[in-house]
């Protein structure tokens, strides 16, 4: 074929465009070039490198998630558990608000047929004094003493159950005036008891009264019923220091008790077996109940035939 010498030129000029581009090419090129054996020699070669790293990588990854897992498990434990537990706490305390509302229940709503029955007896009793022997008067006598008795426990139990309940209304209490009246109405109940009443002046504190007068109520009588009214029996009711705060304390000197029974004697019912006197056994129980309540603390030292102390504190 005939080529002019424009033709030429022009063929030239494009060939040069021709010749640059495949000098230039991308970087694949060369691959590309390469032979398919070559080619693939180098992909194992890629392959080789990267897998280490990335067996490298899984391995660290695990070490890291291993104790994320185990951070976790026990995390959703603790969730598990303490779902438990607050379910627990719940079902307690849902109990124990109606175990409260029986106990008030029963010990209110026997007061008053308690009351006509005594009530019934004492009427029975006048009308037919003339008209019945000793023995029917005994049995009358009977059920006129063993309601009143019955009064008293439900006055106790009625004590316990408010205590946990009522709310508290702090105020300065003269604790020694309260003191001084119970010893007062006690001497009455029994002139012929010998006891003598030492009780230290102006002692107060702030707190919760009728709570108060509950707790100095079953203090100073069981101490009067305890130490047995012999000649030389004496009460004392004062107040100490421990740890920069006041620590009251009633204290006498009749048989005490041995101090290994004594933290069971702030439990309800309990009551140390062979004393001549016996009670309900819910005073204590009711003392530590308010106690508590006030923010303090109570507890009693003793041994037997060295009479007994108990300490109270009200934060
Ligand atoms: N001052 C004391 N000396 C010796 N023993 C005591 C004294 N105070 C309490 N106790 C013993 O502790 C027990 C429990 O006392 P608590 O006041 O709780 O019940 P109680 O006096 O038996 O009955 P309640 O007070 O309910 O009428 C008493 O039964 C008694 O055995
Ligand atoms: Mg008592």
């Amino acid at each position: 074929m005939f080529i002019g010498p424009i033709m030429r030129e022009q063929q030239q000029k494009s060939r040069v465009p021709a010749i640059k581009t495949s000098t230039i090419s991308p970087p694949t090129a060369p691959k590309s070039c390469e032979r398919p054996q070559q080619r693939r020699k180098a992909e194992r070669r890629d392959l080789a490198a990267k897998r280490p790293a990335r067996r490298c990588r899984s391995r660290m990854l695990q070490r890291c998630a291993r104790p994320k897992t185990a951070c976790r498990q026990r995390a959703e434990r603790l969730d598990i558990l303490n779902a438990e537990l607050a379910t627990r706490a719940a079902v307690l305390e849902k109990t124990n608000i109606e175990l409260e509302a029986f106990n008030y229940t029963v010990s209110h709503d026997l007061c008053n047929p308690l009351t006509s029955i005594n009530g019934f007896a004492q009427v029975l009793m006048r009308i037919c004094e003339d008209q019945i022997d000793e023995e029917s008067k005994g049995y009358l006598k009977g059920i006129h003493q063993n309601s009143l008795r019955m009064q008293r426990i439900i006055a106790s139990l009625l004590d316990f159950s408010r205590a946990a309940h009522v709310d508290i209304c702090r105020k300065p209490v003269d604790l020694s005036e309260m003191a001084k009246a119970m010893a007062a109405q006690l001497k009455l109940s029994a002139p012929q008891n010998r006891t003598t009443f030492r009780i230290a002046e102006g002692i107060t504190c702030a707190g919760d009264a009728g709570l108060c007068h509950i707790v100095m109520d079953n203090l100073l009588e069981n101490a009067w019923k305890y130490s047995g009214g012999r000649a030389g029996t004496v009460i004392e009711f004062g107040t100490t220091e421990l740890g920069g705060k006041p620590v009251f304390f009633v204290c006498d000197n009749g048989p005490g008790f041995d101090l290994a029974q004594a933290g069971r004697l702030f439990n309800p019912f309990q009551r140390i077996p062979g004393m001549a006197a016996q009670g309900h056994g819910v005073g204590l129980a009711t003392v530590k109940r308010i106690v508590k309540r006030h923010g303090g603390r109570v507890w009693a030292e003793s041994s037997p035939g060295q009479g007994a102390t108990f300490f109270f504190t009200l934060e």
